[in-house]
């Protein structure tokens, strides 16, 4: 009788927000899980406490042609980046090596690093902002990308995404790599930081303490919030399936809300005094920030392939992430 062996996944940026809540579901399917992360942006409390976790501290390109050189997996997801425009506004050297450069080392590890010496199946994780100031709506996985001058950093982080999908999927044309890009939505949830300039745990923090609410313009800008829960979920169900390799997927939810409508049920379920403030568009853009209308996925694709569809209501992750903050 053949014993089977247990599956070995690699997921970089696992101390992260979307990568620890991927580790935990890993572990709870049974998979001996390492984890590579700088704790950058991390945070050591993230990652899940369990014999079958393995935590390698360094970045990944040292980890991989150091540390894990010789070492196989069976799945790979690479979620480690510099995340979020606020950071890449503030240090864009920073993002295109840590993106880029990092990105490029590990689809070179994972074109031979599967049981056989083959390419093991690789998940990339991209964002909802590669498709850029496009103000077109929903946005599907083909379309164009348009992007502002190169003299704007808040455009850096966006290039930086879409040239990580394209190292991904030319590994996929050139060496067979079995690569699924995802773009992520705006994803929110338990674990979130709001450092980075992230609206909801920062909305939820200031309900919490009595404070005003910061909406810039008018409020009236639209985004779709997915919880992390559900956006986890989805990423070892497009790996296990050999229809997504060499495709790129819009990850989120496409119940559309405005950043005002936000700050109010922000202020509704945590049953909070605070009120909405507005702040002009002016003070916004000094930073070099150019806000977008919209930004609502076409989930046509992932729900074809997987069957996906979000199952947590916005409400419920307020809730939680309340909870969680005034512990
Ligand atoms: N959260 C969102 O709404 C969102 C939206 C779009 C895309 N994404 C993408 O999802 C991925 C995960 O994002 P997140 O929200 O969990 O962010 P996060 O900052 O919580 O997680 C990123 C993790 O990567 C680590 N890291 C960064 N650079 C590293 C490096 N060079 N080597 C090793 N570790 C490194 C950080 O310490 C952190 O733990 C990122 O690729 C991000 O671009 C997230």
């Amino acid at each position: 009788m053949t014993v089977k062996r247990v599956r070995r996944v690699l997921v970089t940026g696992g101390a992260g927000f979307i990568g620890s809540h991927l580790a935990q579901l890993l572990i709870a399917r049974g998979d001996d899980v390492v984890i590579v992360d700088d704790l950058s942006t991390g945070r050591r409390e993230n990652l899940p406490q369990h014999a079958r976790v393995r935590f390698v501290y360094n970045t990944v390109s040292t980890a991989l042609t150091g540390e894990l050189a010789k070492e196989k997996f069976d799945e790979i997801y690479h979620l480690a980046a510099s995340v979020g425009v606020k950071l890449v506004v503030d240090n864009p050297t920073k993002c295109i090596e840590n993106n880029i450069h990092e990105t490029g080392e590990l689809v070179r590890f994972a074109c031979t690093a599967s049981f056989e010496n083959k390419p093991t199946r690789t998940l990339i994780a991209s964002s909802s902002e590669v498709y850029g100031k496009s103000d077109k709506t929903p946005f599907r996985e083909d379309d164009d990308v348009v992007y502002g001058p190169t003299t704007v950093f808040r455009w850096t982080y966006a290039m930086s995404k879409a040239l990580d999908e394209s190292i991904g999927l030319s590994a996929f044309k050139t060496h067979g790599l079995p690569v699924v890009i995802t773009r992520f939505f705006n994803t929110v949830g338990p674990r979130q930081v709001g450092d980075y300039g992230m609206v909801l745990p920062r909305f939820i923090a200031a309900a919490l303490k009595g404070e005003d609410l910061p909406v810039y313009g008018d409020g009236s800008q639209t985004r779709c919030f997915c919880d992390v829960r559900d956006v986890s979920a989805a990423l070892p169900k497009l790996l296990a399936c050999s229809e997504a390799f060499g495709g790129v997927f819009n990850v989120g939810s496409d119940r559309a809300i405005s950043i005002r409508e936000l700050a109010n049920l922000v202020i509704r379920v945590t049953q909070s005094s605070s009120r909405v403030r507005a702040i002009p568009y002016a003070d916004a853009f000094a930073s070099g920030f150019e806000d977008l209308r919209q930004r609502k996925p076409d989930l046509t694709r992932i729900q074809r392939v997987i069957g996906f569809s979000p199952t947590i209501p916005l409400e419920k992750t307020i809730e939680d992430v309340a909870v969680l903050m005034k512990h």
